[in-house]
């Protein structure tokens, strides 16, 4: 048998996690026809920019990104040493596809989040002829029926996704035009998947999904049918939004172990006027409930959101509600935005764009307030024993470096052997990132 020669694949991923998800994908799709991972762009045969379009920053970093590979492309042609194929994928694909082939000739092929499944067809039409496009229209069902069943896990926590696409249609966001209508996949295919992870070694998985708590018959219920794998210990999920926060994925908190104590919740505003300016759906005081739902069914679950300061017609007096809001939800931890305005959304005609110098003093403002609540939520572990799930050495020799419940990263002092196992560590010190703390010995059962 002759193996196909190695090919230099190189993939840089923007963005959400969703995005990471796809990139291991569209690596296993590419994996059979030769293609192994390169550590960076140089010299490589393909280059995949997995791109995010959900503020004009990221968008603008892909162009920036092109520019300098374009200069490797030719380095790569003139030493003759063959062809860089340049591709670029993810939300900027989706929505500007043309424009990037305009504005940057060395891109070779533009691909869509629901068309990774084509890549192999698409990059042999760009070896006989250069400029191939494809507008990504397919189904999303299509997709994930047409990637590789089984993938390639790298460590013990793995992403799988679920449910992609979103019909909120707030008016600030991209990614019901960029991901399309909200589309879960059947149980049946994500427990296919899980069972693929978990005989690998995998032991957490994320849930993805831009409206993951929207998922059809109930994440509820794909959590527990998910945490009956052998191997599976933890089950995590992420995106949710306020209103699709149900009372079986409440009552799950309560009573499966295996999902964690964490919630990641947008609530973007705390001024039920941005609120409703901005399509979410709900207010201020509703938001707060779930949030009481949630704790009183799980009353040590970390909680974290998004927000964004600036949107158009912002006042000081909605800024103030959304510090006030944080105040009462307290978070654990936070992902703060400037207003970014996309073209295309609502937001972005609506009067009332706030200056830049506005939005930086509140974000802040906004940003002192929710690093101290991540420092005190931290502070609070001193002195506890939390199971950890080791999942790599640390940086330091001797090292190890897991994550708690509360999906803090945790440093120990441990062998290697522990990677992959859940392990109880006493916390003695926390800083704003991450945490460290001693093994706590299993207690000997019987005598050795
Ligand atoms: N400007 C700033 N932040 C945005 N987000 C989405 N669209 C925009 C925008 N136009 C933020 C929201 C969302 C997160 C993924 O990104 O907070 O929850
Ligand atoms: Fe964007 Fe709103 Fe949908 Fe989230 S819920 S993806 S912010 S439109």
């Amino acid at each position: 048998m002759t193996e196909p020669t190695a090919k230099r694949l190189y993939i840089k991923t923007y963005g959400c996690q969703m995005n990471v998800y796809d990139s291991e994908r569209m690596a296993d799709v590419l994996r059979p026809l030769g293609y192994v991972m390169a550590d960076g762009p140089e010299g490589a045969d393909m280059v995949v920019l997995n791109t995010c379009h959900i503020r004009e920053r990221a968008a603008e970093k892909v162009y920036s990104e092109l520019g300098r590979l374009k200069e490797m492309k030719l380095a790569k042609a003139a030493s003759g040493d063959g062809v860089m194929t340049i591709a670029v994928a993810g939300c900027v694909a989706q929505a500007e596809g043309a424009e990037i082939m305009n504005r940057q000739p060395a891109v070779d092929l533009v691909v869509g989040p629901q068309a990774y499944h084509k890549l192999p067809e698409l990059i042999a039409r760009v070896s006989r002829a250069k400029g191939e496009r494809l507008a990504a229209d397919f189904a999303a069902d299509e997709k994930f029926d047409a990637l590789p069943t089984t993938r390639s896990a790298g460590g013990v926590s793995a992403f799988l996704t679920v449910q992609e696409g979103c019909d909120k249609f707030c008016t600030f966001c991209v990614v019901p035009y960029t991901r399309g209508a909200e589309w879960s996949r059947p149980p049946e295919a994500v427990e296919t998947e899980a069972r693929s992870l978990a005989d690998q070694g995998v032991r957490e998985l994320t849930l993805l999904g831009q409206n993951v708590n929207a998922y059809t018959g109930g994440l509820a219920n794909l959590a527990r049918r998910l945490a009956r794998i052998p191997g599976i210990d933890r089950i995590r999920y992420t995106t949710s939004h306020p209103r699709d926060m149900d009372e079986d994925l409440i009552a799950a908190h309560a009573d499966l172990p295996e999902l964690m104590p964490y919630l990641h919740l947008p609530v973007q505003s705390g001024s039920d006027r941005i609120l409703r300016a901005m399509n979410r759906d709900h207010s201020a005081v509703s938001y707060l409930g779930a949030v009481a739902r949630v704790r009183a069914a799980r009353p040590d679950i970390a909680l974290s959101g998004d927000f964004i300061v600036g949107f158009p017609g912002e006042t000081d007096a909605d800024f103030e509600q959304t510090l006030a809001l944080v105040r009462e939800a307290k978070y654990a931890a936070c992902f703060s935005f400037k207003y970014s305005r996309r073209p295309g959304t609502p937001a972005s005609a609506m009067p009332g764009q706030v200056d830049e110098a506005v939005k930086d003093a509140r974000l802040a403002r906004l940003n002192a307030l929710l690093d101290e609540q991540q420092r005190e939520f931290n502070a609070d572990m001193i002195g506890r024993t939390v199971p950890v799930l080791f999942e790599r050495a640390g940086r330091n020799p001797g090292q190890i470096l897991g994550r708690s419940p509360y999906l803090q990263a945790v440093h120990a002092a441990g062998p290697q052997t522990l990677i992959g196992k859940i392990v109880d560590v006493r916390i003695e010190a926390a800083a704003k990132m991450s945490l460290s703390g001693v093994l706590v010995p299993e207690p000997q059962l019987e005598p050795a």
